[in-house]
């Protein structure tokens, strides 16, 4: 058995008056990868920000329920939303590198922190860069703008910006959808490599990757959580009907 490292109970969640999240309890295992899956409007992407709560940035969005990471619950009045971004990282579906050079991208977040002497920052930028898999096409032109980097570069750029805090969890938010199918393989080989150091949390259109890369599908509709499991049960014998329609495409 498994231990979850974040659970959440009874999570809602509201834009204004439109009940976007409702009663969601999934567990999300430790040092595995969950796939997030669901028809398009269905609260996969405002779940997801609920992880690092990043729809605190949103004014008209209200919570309801705990999200407990390590048991600890992430919403409580005390919690420090800082620490809970350091982590818990995120990336998004197009990539958006800073305007800065390709080493700049990595070490920016750590540099502000003022913690760490410059030799750590170089070491770091170098172990996440290495660990998201982009180190060798990089490490002659640190100091280029990252935006002289293609589309899949960047989006494993944006990774190892996400993984140089040591975050616990990766939150990846449709990250191939904006890529081309060699890049789309290089990041799903990079996420079955990636779960051996992180817990990982991805959201996708692509039923198909989810099949390839998750250990547990979550599907998710109409803000319900319909179902929840390992991805070879969920995909060869769901529970739900509704899951079954999705996986055969009668819906989506
Ligand atoms: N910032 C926001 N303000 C108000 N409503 C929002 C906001 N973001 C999302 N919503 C609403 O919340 C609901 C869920 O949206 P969400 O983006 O989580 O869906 P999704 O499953 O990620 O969809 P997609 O697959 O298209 O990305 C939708 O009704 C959407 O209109
Ligand atoms: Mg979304």
């Amino acid at each position: 058995m498994v231990n979850a490292q974040i659970l959440t109970e009874n999570l809602n969640l509201w834009f204004g008056t439109n009940h976007v999240l409702r009663d969601v309890n999934i567990p999300i295992y430790d040092k595995k990868v969950t796939a997030m899956i669901g028809p398009s409007g269905c609260g996969k992407s405002t779940l997801l920000r609920c992880f690092n709560r990043m729809n605190d940035l949103i004014p008209e969005a209200k919570i309801k329920g705990k999200i407990l990471m390590d048991g600890d619950d992430i919403y409580k009045a005390k919690a420090n939303v800082t620490e809970i971004r350091t982590r818990v990282g995120m990336v998004f579906q197009k990539p958006n590198p800073f305007p800065k050079s390709i080493f700049n991208n990595v070490a920016y977040g750590l540099a502000i922190q003022s913690k760490y002497s410059k030799s750590e920052i170089r070491d770091r930028v170098e172990k996440s860069l290495k660990d998201a898999w982009i180190w060798e096409e990089v490490k002659d032109r640190l100091n280029e703008s990252a935006f002289s980097l293609s589309g899949g570069q960047q989006q494993r750029l944006c990774i190892a910006r996400a993984l140089a805090n040591n975050p616990e969890v990766l939150l990846l938010d449709e990250p191939t959808s904006a890529l081309d199918p060699q890049s789309t393989a290089k990041i799903e080989e990079l996420c079955l490599d990636l779960k051996n150091k992180v817990t990982i949390l991805i959201v996708t259109h692509n039923i198909a990757q989810a099949g390839r890369i998750s250990d547990y599908t979550a599907f998710m509709y109409l803000g319900e959580l319909v179902e929840f499991g390992q991805t070879d049960k969920v995909f060869t014998v769901p529970q739900d009907k509704r899951t079954e329609a999705y996986l055969t495409g009668v819906f989506g």
